[in-house]
């Protein structure tokens, strides 16, 4: 308190003064946890530095400046990446996979060049590509490497890595390559975390990274810990570095993170022995590496030796290799997912791979067991390259006895009981029963989401709670609950009790639309509840509908209209829709589900960028309005595209597939 106090009466001139040192000390502290790992402070402090920064900022805000410390995590989600073209195009690497094919790189090398060279050899961190650029000492931009010309401007998740210091002693323009990665520690705790939620696991750090540097919403993304190294230069005119090893040194002597260790040998021999050492030390890493880059230390030398178009000259990659180990196929379970996917798994004689003991192993599907002809009792060879989940790659054929046992996905689910439905394409084969209890969880909480029947106050910790204590087997028991009942749960108060109740006595009159998105029928989404919404009068109407007829709607493929039948088939569905219409939810629709004009009619309009006048769903809601439908996805049949500031690859796409693109005044004059 007293520190707001002084904060109060605190001059401009002396708060400048205050936050710049206050600044220096937290990015100091930063790169002595972040870059060199050696914290001097413990976090509490730390935090108290932060804070009283905060406060300094929040009182003073026309001080706070992007290279700021407390300006990681900022700004809107955004609508789409823009486009960065990079100023050098960014390569990648040729792999060897063995000594005779270093040597010869060597031998390639020593032929161009007059002296032997010096070589640096680095880790191959397991990651993704990104070039960070600095103007006057301060980030200014990051982008992913995308076909190498151009990539995403991720500046905003790059920001969020607090390795990267936003602020650099660096005079010169800096033009920075470096891969980012997750730590096998936190890659583990963000895949514990999905597996909790339901969602695909990453098999290993590079997918990981990428998914997390798409995410549009750099608050997200500060939350998976993502780290990065530095490994290759891109321009920096005016540094006066002649080999890429003093490129490393300067690089950390600024604060940056350089990758490490790198080691300079003087010989092929010394680089073998060298990479050799690390194929059995990679385990004792922190992060995942699959292999070695080897690259010619002189910049001048690198400059003779030049580059292809696709990878340099004067470096390569020496990859690992998987790390397999052959064990029995004791059986397959089949596991049904909280999306009502089933997946076969394979359970295996124990056998200790790298680091862990592994008894089971995902297979997938079933197209993906026939296409290995995998059957049980089988030996079969597993397999970790940079993947942190192994996989079966294949059957040791020699080994067959010819008892072994062919495996088919069977017709009914093993939790429930319901029949299974493989649709269309698609290799998932799903459970559509929404009261299966493998299920349960994940579709009351979808049920209960703000785009579905917004039960505001519904937390994942409530509804666990619910189905555990049997209060709740399916999403229509939560419109039987009493408020007694609810305020009995763990720390749940009377008010909050009765909030609850008054949140789902309010849903109960939600459009027919919400709630046919709500019920969780696969493949259809929000738009696609709101197109059979407006073709039909109830619930009652849809669930009678047949394939036939629902192909007949625009928007409406063959998969979904099996989809939607299968869903209404389920015997266990109807039972739950009949306990909601007896609740009093409303199955019926509502007059302002139906479309108002006409005048687009039979048209789908794809949004892009940001509109001055509308957000994405008002927009949409025009559409709408008018008879016309919203698609998030450009295709031949797309009638408009509407560009607004900042488009993303749907506009590209537009102008590929030859559909006429709208800036957002001709969309207006349209709507009039
Ligand atoms: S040097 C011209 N050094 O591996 C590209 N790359 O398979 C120069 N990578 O695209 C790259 N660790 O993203 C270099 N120590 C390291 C690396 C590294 C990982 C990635 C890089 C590259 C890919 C090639």
């Amino acid at each position: 308190m007293g520190v707001f106090c002084n904060i109060r009466h605190m001059k401009l001139s002396q708060a400048k003064t205050e936050i710049e040192a206050l600044r220096e000390e937290i990015r100091y502290h930063e790169r002595k946890y972040y870059v060199e790992t050696k914290p001097e402070i413990p976090d509490s402090e730390f935090d108290m530095l932060m804070k009283h920064l905060e406060a300094l900022e929040f009182e003073f805000p026309e001080l706070v400046s992007p290279d700021s410390p407390t300006q990681r995590v900022g700004g809107e989600p955004l609508k789409g990446f823009k486009q960065v073209t990079h100023k050098v195009p960014m390569l990648s690497l040729d792999n060897t996979y063995s000594e005779d094919e270093l040597k010869a790189f060597d031998e390639r090398v020593r032929k161009s060049l007059k002296e032997d060279p010096e070589y640096i050899v680095e880790p191959k961190i397991d990651g993704l590509a990104v070039n960070l650029f600095y103007q006057d000492g301060k980030f200014v931009q990051a982008s992913t490497r995308g076909d190498g010309t151009r990539g995403d401007d991720v500046s905003g998740n790059i920001r969020t890595i607090r390795s990267v210091p936003l602020k650099i002693p660096v005079k010169f323009e800096l033009e920075i390559r470096g891969e980012v990665y997750l730590t096998k520690e936190e890659l583990a705790r963000l895949n514990r975390g999905r597996e909790s939620e339901g969602e695909e696991l990453f098999a290993n750090p590079r997918n990981a990274a990428a998914g997390s540097l798409k995410l549009l919403d750099p608050k997200i993304v500060a939350k998976r810990n993502l780290n990065i190294f530095l490994h290759t230069l891109g321009s920096a005119a005016g540094s006066g570095w002649k080999t890429h090893e003093e490129m490393l040194v300067s690089l950390r002597k600024a604060g940056l993170p350089a990758v490490t260790p790198a080691k300079k040998c003087s010989s092929i021999s010394a680089v073998i022995d060298y990479v050799n050492s690390w194929e059995s030390k990679r385990d004792s890493l922190p992060f995942e590496i699959d292999g070695m880059v080897i690259k010619v230390n002189s910049y001048e030398e690198q400059k003779v030796l030049g580059t292809t178009n696709k990878s340099p000259r004067y470096a390569i990659a020496y990859k690992f290799k998987a790390r397999q180990a052959v064990t029995k196929l004791l059986d397959i379970l089949v596991q049904v997912g909280r999306t009502g996917i089933l997946t076969p798994v394979a359970v295996l004689e124990p056998v200790h791979l790298s680091g862990s003991t592994i008894s089971r192993c995902t297979l997938h599907n079933e197209d993906e067991i026939k296409r290995k002809d995998i059957r049980v009792g089988d030996f079969v060879v597993i397999e970790k390259g940079g993947e942190v989940i192994p996989k079966v790659v294949g059957v040791v054929q020699s080994k067959r006895t010819g008892k072994e046992k062919l495996f088919s996905m069977p017709p009914h689910c093993p939790v429930c009981g319901s029949k299974v439905s493989r649709l269309g394409e698609e290799v998932a084969v799903k459970c559509q029963n929404v009261s299966c209890k493998a299920q349960v969880e994940g579709r009351v909480i979808h049920f209960t989401r703000r785009n579905a029947m917004d039960i505001e106050n519904f937390g994942p910790a409530i509804v666990e709670k619910l189905i555990s204590t049997g209060k709740v087997n399916d999403y229509a028991d939560l419109y039987y609950l009493k408020q007694e009942e609810l305020s009995g749960l763990d720390r749940m108060g009377e008010k909050s009790a009765l909030n609850l109740v008054e949140g789902l006595e309010k849903s109960k009159k939600n459009t027919l639309s919400r709630l046919i998105f709500a019920l969780g029928i696969s493949d259809v989404g929000e738009n696609t509840a709101e197109l059979l919404s407006s073709k039909y009068a109830d619930l009652d109407a849809l669930a009678a509908a047949t394939i036939e007829d629902l192909q007949k709607i625009r928007g409406v493929g063959p998969k979904v209209a099996v989809s939607i039948n299968n869903f209404f088939q389920e015997s266990h569905n109807l039972k739950v829709i009949e306990k909601l219409k007896k609740a009093g939810v409303n199955t019926k629709r509502k007059k302002e589900e139906l479309a108002t004009g006409s005048k687009f009619k039979d048209m789908t309009f794809v949004f892009t960028g940001e509109l001055a006048s509308f957000t994405r769903d008002e927009a949409e809601r025009e559409v709408k309005k008018l008879g016309g439908t919203a698609s998030g996805s450009v295709s031949a049949k797309t009638s408009y595209v509407v560009a607004g500031n900042e488009p993303g690859s749907k506009l590209a796409k537009a102008k590929k597939l030859g559909v006429k693109v709208l800036e957002e005044e001709d969309f207006k004059k349209l709507l009039k």
